[in-house]
């Protein structure tokens, strides 16, 4: 595959964060031909999307379009998939791996039609080399993914291969981890780009905290990632990979000239914290405390105060919980004036408890849960914190 040539690339994200996302391609100089609510598109060479894959902090997936094809069952599937010179691209050494979201009334389940595109690719290179690739669930190699909706079918190669949210720092999940993808979207939505004090109370294994420190060094977010699906096509350069790399991290890095708190009540959590910022390089950047909320530090600078609380879903019991979030409102007006204070909740009746009127009530998804991020403008002096009723 030629790595200059322009492709049609599709970037995924979450549910709402297309907006952050569009912004942060636009930001490294691409342009942006349509946006959709879970990814944007544009025409970018596979060399530009090893730098995508390397900067973006809100993607999930860079995905090259190979094909669209069209199909109306399981037969038409193979019969066009094995049309595809499979061998230009794949090594049979290699072992692929094929992941499909299917809307057509003739296939019951997406595994099905999974393996129905593996067995067209790995038949085909059979053919053309001799040999079969292996196939799996793996997503650490050769990663194709298909979209097919009635009897359209967008056949992709995952350059990414994992998601992109994963960053490689956080080795041991601790109770209730936010996506580092959804981390770092909240902290844009927030406009948080270092300049500014940020204090994350409840801070958990410390995700926000880390993808902030990540922004504020501005240092890659896959700075810790040694595979991507890109490395493991045929022709891969892995000599112009480990240039393009270096002078990525060159051209992002900062001075740590900025100040992040984070706190939790669970030593635990602050332990899983410390050594989840220490993988990701970031651990001299945060100042950690082991606290109940009302007890963090705040600062005299003023900046952002941004809370993810449990929220009764998977943590939490609901009467506390009421008496939690009505705290978290005392202390944002009594402790924290003059910040911008977020709190990140999948729960509206507790974030009414919260008491403050928000100035923003931002819609994000955490995995299928509709969460809001809510704003508060805490002001200094006389201007009013109004309540919500
Ligand atoms: C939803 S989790 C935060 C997850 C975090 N964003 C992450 O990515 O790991 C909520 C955290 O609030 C902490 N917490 C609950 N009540 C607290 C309190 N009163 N003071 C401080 N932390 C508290 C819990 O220990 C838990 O780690």
């Amino acid at each position: 595959m030629d790595i200059n040539k322009k492709q049609n690339l599709l970037i995924t994200c979450g549910r709402e964060i297309s907006p952050y996302l569009c912004k942060e391609v636009q930001d490294l100089g691409f342009k942006v031909e349509s946006q959709h609510s879970t990814g944007v598109i544009i025409s970018a060479s596979l060399k530009e999307a090893m730098k995508l894959n390397f900067c973006l902090r809100t993607a999930l997936n860079v995905l090259c379009l190979l094909k669209q094809i069209t199909c109306r069952n399981a037969d038409e599937l193979y019969k066009q998939m094995s049309s595809i010179a499979w061998e230009e691209l794949i090594e049979p050494s290699e072992y692929v791996s094929v992941s499909s979201r299917v809307n057509n009334p003739t296939i019951k389940t997406s595994v099905f039609a999974s393996q129905k595109a593996k067995d067209a690719i790995v038949d085909r290179i059979a053919q053309k080399c001799g040999s079969r690739p292996n196939a799996g669930v793996e997503k650490e190699n050769v990663v194709i993914n298909l979209f097919w909706k009635d009897e359209k079918c967008w056949i992709y190669l995952n350059t990414s291969g994992r998601k992109l949210s994963d960053r490689n720092y956080r080795k041991i999940p601790y109770k209730a981890p936010m996506q580092e993808a959804l981390a770092a979207t909240l902290l844009k939505a927030a406009n948080y780009d270092g300049s500014a004090i940020l204090v994350n109370p409840m801070c958990g294994s410390g995700t926000i905290a880390i993808e902030a420190a990540l922004i504020a060094l501005g240092k890659a977010p896959a700075s810790l990632r040694s595979n991507f699906g890109f490395m493991h096509i045929k022709g891969f350069d892995s000599q112009n990979w480990i240039d393009l790399r270096k002078q990525l991290s060159v051209a992002l890095k900062k001075k740590p000239d900025f100040k992040i708190i984070a706190s939790d009540i669970d030593k635990e959590a602050i332990e899983m914290a410390k050594r989840n910022a220490k993988t990701a390089g970031v651990d001299h950047c945060i100042e950690f405390h082991v606290c109940d909320f009302k007890d963090t530090p705040i600062p005299q600078e003023k900046g952002i105060v941004i809370f993810n609380p449990e929220y009764g879903q998977r943590l939490g019991n609901q009467r506390q919980l009421e008496t939690t979030y009505k705290e978290m409102g005392d202390f944002l007006k009594q402790k924290c004036s003059g910040f911008t204070g977020y709190i990140f909740t999948g729960n509206m009746a507790l974030a009414k408890c919260v008491g403050l009127r928000a100035s923003k009530r931002l819609i994000f998804f955490n995995a299928r849960i509709e969460c809001r991020l809510l704003e508060y403008q805490l002001y200094c002096g006389t201007k009013r914190v109004f309540k919500d009723n």
